[in-house]
């Protein structure tokens, strides 16, 4: 018989982001692992399954096969244990994966991780050329476009529908990093103005240095329970009420519009039904500022804001931690970091400490209710949760 459960994180755990130098990939993931179980009171012995989100391992530093290789750094002996891929989607994949599984009954305690190791490529044009396997090999990349050259044709493509200005563009990455200064597990913790975005000199017109998210290495994990479980082994869950996932075409010229990403609002339309809630019922947003104007696109994508409205948001204050609809109160990708494969996972984590008031200086108010949006490429995959405490 087909039955439905209710599933919460019961334990989350994440390393520092950034340029890890002195520490493998196993080595990342297992402390994220060992932190994520000692947050939820359990022990490895008691996971029974995991899954990894991962971009691109293979490319970044030779290695595949990771499901098996950080199972058994982390403990996790003879479970079942694998990887899953959907480029800078893949932790967010990798959640929903998990979530379903318990959902539907087979398994009720799992570990969901989320790794990459970017910093160890030799140079930035190899990141770049890692990271371009994610978009279409024979229309794309052969032709030179770049991840930072697909999201600055949204960025020209929004400027011209909507008006929207470099400097909306810039005030995303200043508040960002105003946010990122009081997370101690960002990578950049200083404040930069309008005036140093602008100047930071053009990677793909518009878009500037400090309008990117940088390349970065890091571990995340999240223990993932079944209501008994949840109540056994925590007082403070926090439940899943809704996750939609949806993809589109790899290639931007395939796509009906350039100003939004069809994706993420297919994906959210799924989790906000599943969740019977709105835009308006969601209290903040941990979304996916790859670039700033993806923030942009996204926060009127996920019905925060009407078509052309998230740059005016942004100049408003709306989407301060203090503001009407806080987002990416963690720093975001812009300046927590963007360990590609972890960027998923990572969300949940800031989520879930916010959702117990554990967020200290970067707290938002009245934190019920929190989304989570995670985008694999220029938008060909977007994965949505919902969470309530
Ligand atoms: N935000 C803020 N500061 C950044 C930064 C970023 N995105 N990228 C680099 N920096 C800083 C570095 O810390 C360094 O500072 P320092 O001189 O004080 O040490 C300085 O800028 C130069 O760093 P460097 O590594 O030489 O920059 P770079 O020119 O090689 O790379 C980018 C800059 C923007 C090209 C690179 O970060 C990038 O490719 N980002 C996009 C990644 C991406 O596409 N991810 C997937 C999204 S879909």
């Amino acid at each position: 018989m087909f039955f439905m459960r209710n599933v919460a994180v019961i334990g989350v755990g994440m390393t520092k982001f950034g340029e890890l130098w002195d520490y493998s990939l196993r080595q990342i993931f297992t402390m994220a692992a060992i932190e994520a179980l000692e947050d939820a009171g359990c022990s490895n012995r008691d996971i029974e399954a995991f899954y990894v989100g991962n971009m691109s391992a293979g490319l970044f530093i030779g290695q595949e096969h990771l499901g098996a290789l950080l199972a058994d750094n982390a403990g996790l002996k003879n479970i079942p244990a694998m990887r899953v891929e959907g480029a800078c989607a893949s932790g967010g994949l990798a959640l929903r994966e998990a979530y379903l599984t318990i959902k539907a009954g087979e398994y009720d305690l799992v570990m969901v991780g989320g790794i990459e190791k970017m910093s160890d490529s030799p140079c930035t044009e190899d990141v770049t050329t890692t990271l371009g396997a994610a978009a279409d090999q024979e229309w794309e990349t052969f032709v030179g476009l770049t991840f930072p050259g697909a999201y600055a044709l949204i960025a020209k493509a929004h400027m011209e529908r909507y008006g929207t200005t470099k400097e909306q563009l810039a005030m995303v990455a200043v508040k960002n990093h105003k946010n990122g200064k009081n997370n101690p597990k960002a990578q950049f913790r200083r404040e930069i103005t309008i005036e140093q975005v602008l100047a930071s000199g053009i990677v793909a017109d518009p878009l500037s240095l400090l309008d990117c998210s940088p390349i970065s290495d890091g571990g995340a994990a999240v223990i993932l329970a079944s209501e008994d479980m949840a109540k056994k082994f925590s007082d403070t869950p926090v439940w899943i009420l809704g996750s939609g996932q949806a993809s589109d075409t790899l290639a931007l010229h395939d796509r009906e519009d350039l100003t939004s990403l069809k994706a993420t609002r297919l994906a959210a339309e799924k989790a906000y039904t599943a969740a019977n809630m709105g835009p308006k019922d969601v209290n903040f947003a941990e979304v996916h500022d790859c670039f700033t104007i993806a923030e942009i696109v996204a926060t009127e994508d996920l019905g925060f804001f009407h078509p052309g409205g998230g740059g005016k948001a942004v100049e408003e204050g709306l989407t301060e931690v203090d503001g009407k609809i806080p987002i990416n109160p963690s720093g975001g990708l812009k300046a927590k970091g963007h360990p590609v494969g972890a960027t998923g996972v990572a969300q949940v984590v800031s989520v879930v400490e916010q959702l117990r008031g554990e967020a200290h200086k970067r707290q938002v108010n009245r934190a019920e209710t929190a989304l989570t949006h995670n985008v694999g490429g220029s938008g060909a995959t977007a994965v949505v949760h919902i969470f309530s405490r």
